[in-house]
């Protein structure tokens, strides 16, 4: 039989003063719990269940297919949380369960692991792992023996002043032999200060009763960490930002200042690309190399191919090819296909249009519903018309035109190849390939007129 998982997220998170139950409570974009379950899988854990509680539909809409789910009705502690997934431990007889606290995202799959390695290599019933922090308050404290062996584990609010000082404290996580947990749950009861069935009597109990029980210190102290207001919250937030900036940076990725700088954790960057300040970078983003991404971008599921410059852009949902040149100040918006080479410059704004290779909007300039060819040279301030008040239609252009500045392309309309627009255009009909098109009032000249009529100041 597998190894499995139980994570405890029954509680409310009341100091969050959020309506979402404090699983789904967000840290580096991504919620608690998915921290907990990834980090669970990533230690090669398949089998998973999570005890829900407070909100608990939320949190079971949420998890939908993932994982399994156990329902704990009233918040009676976290012995009594594990109680309620008895079936699904006992799925797992003559195996080993892993219990986890749905609240501490930074547990990762590398202290899973080597306490699994430790648990088995010393034949453990139970392995606590815990460690050393600098300021033990709130936290389990875990007592050991004169000989150094675990004696049990005592919560703030029943420790005595000598246990308070221990600064070796409990993480949340254990690992169980299924047989041992689910029997030593039944020996359980709620005599302490809190009236709970705390899961750390567990261990107590099993050491009474001569099982193996031990304590594997995690070498880093993140691992504790959790959050019970949203100013633990940030705290998590800027621990897991940098360690996110870490993985990118021995990855090969260049973050010369990591002021604003944030990489989501789904986030594939490739070795040389840099990243300036005041850069965020989220969802499902790849980036390819030799790319200067920011200062002050923002993308969201985003494709960016090699040697692409960003300098202060906007872009969700978008593709963007070798070597375009974007910004400063560009907003692409979703459904946006920027072709190799393309430089985009100040003001201008693309939506669910394709821009051909080699093709430039160097200012001022909308794009939106519209099909770019490849070398196209867009003036200034030219505006694809693409909504009449009730429906959206597209603009196409062929290679190589010249779309004169401040022209208004009133869609749906076709430019065929070669086409080429007067500055001030208002272009209604499609235009034939190699066409100039003028689409504006002829300029008379009035020769004295000034003069005549002095309308300016002084002209007296
Ligand atoms: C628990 C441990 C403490 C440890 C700390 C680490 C116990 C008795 N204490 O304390 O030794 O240092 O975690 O963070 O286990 N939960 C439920 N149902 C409940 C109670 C809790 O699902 O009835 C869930 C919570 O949502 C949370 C987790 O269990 O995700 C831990 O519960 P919490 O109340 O935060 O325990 P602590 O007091 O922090
Ligand atoms: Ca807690």
């Amino acid at each position: 039989m597998d190894n499995c998982s139980l994570i405890l997220a029954g509680g409310q998170g009341k100091r969050m003063k959020s309506s979402k139950p404090k699983a789904l409570c967000e840290v580096m974009f991504k919620p608690m719990i998915d921290w907990t379950i990834d980090a669970a899988k990533g230690a090669g854990i398949k089998d998973i269940c999570v005890v829900t509680g407070h909100l608990h539909e939320m949190l079971e809409e949420h998890l939908a297919g993932r994982t399994e789910t156990a329902f704990q009705s009233e918040r009676l502690g976290t012995g009594h949380a594990v109680m309620q997934a008895t079936d699904f431990i006992a799925r797992h007889a003559g195996a080993n369960v892993l219990i986890l606290n749905g609240d501490c995202p930074l547990m990762d799959s590398r202290t899973i692991k080597d306490a699994l390695d430790y648990h088995i290599k010393n034949s453990n019933d139970v392995t606590v792992v815990s460690a050393k922090v600098e300021n033990p308050f709130g936290y389990g404290r875990i007592i050991r023996d004169a000989g150094g062996f675990l004696s049990k584990i005592v919560e703030e609010k029943d420790a005595s002043a000598s246990e308070k000082d221990c600064n070796e404290v409990n993480s949340g996580a254990y690992w169980f032999k299924v047989d041992v947990l689910l029997d030593s749950l039944t020996k359980i009861n709620n005599n302490n200060k809190q009236k709970e069935y705390y899961l750390t009597d567990c261990i107590e109990n099993s050491i009474k009763e001569g099982l193996r029980a031990a304590a594997f210190t995690a070498s880093t102290a993140d691992v504790v960490l959790g959050a019970n207001d949203r100013i633990q919250l940030l705290y998590l937030n800027d621990k897991l930002r940098m360690k996110l900036l870490e993985k990118q940076m021995l990855a090969g990725v260049d973050i010369p200042c990591s002021e604003g700088v944030i990489i989501g954790p789904d986030v594939k960057i490739a070795p040389d690309t840099r990243i300036m300040p005041g850069t965020v970078i989220l969802g499902k983003t790849t980036i390819k190399k030799d790319c200067v991404i920011g200062p002050n971008s923002y993308l969201v599921n985003c494709s960016v191919e090699e040697r692409v410059v960003l300098d202060n852009v906007k872009a969700d949902d978008s593709v963007i090819k070798a070597d375009a040149n974007l910004g400063p100040f560009v907003h692409l918006r979703p459904n946006t296909v920027i072709g190799k080479s393309v430089h985009c410059g100040n003001f201008v704004e693309v939506k669910n249009s394709t821009i051909g290779e080699g093709t430039k909007v160097s200012h001022l300039t909308y794009v939106g519903d519209s099909d770019l060819g490849k070398n196209i040279n867009m003036g200034c301030g030219c505006v694809t018309v693409n909504y009449d008040g009730k429906n959206k239609h597209r603009t196409k252009i062929g290679d190589n035109s010249f779309i004169g500045c401040n022209t208004n392309l009133i869609s749906p309309v076709n430019l065929g190849e070669y086409s080429y627009t007067a500055a001030g255009s208002t272009i209604t009909k499609d235009v034939p390939a190699y066409t100039l098109s003028i689409a504006r009032s002829r300029q008379e000249n009035k020769e004295g007129w000034v003069k005549k009529n002095k309308p300016l100041k002084n002209m007296d």
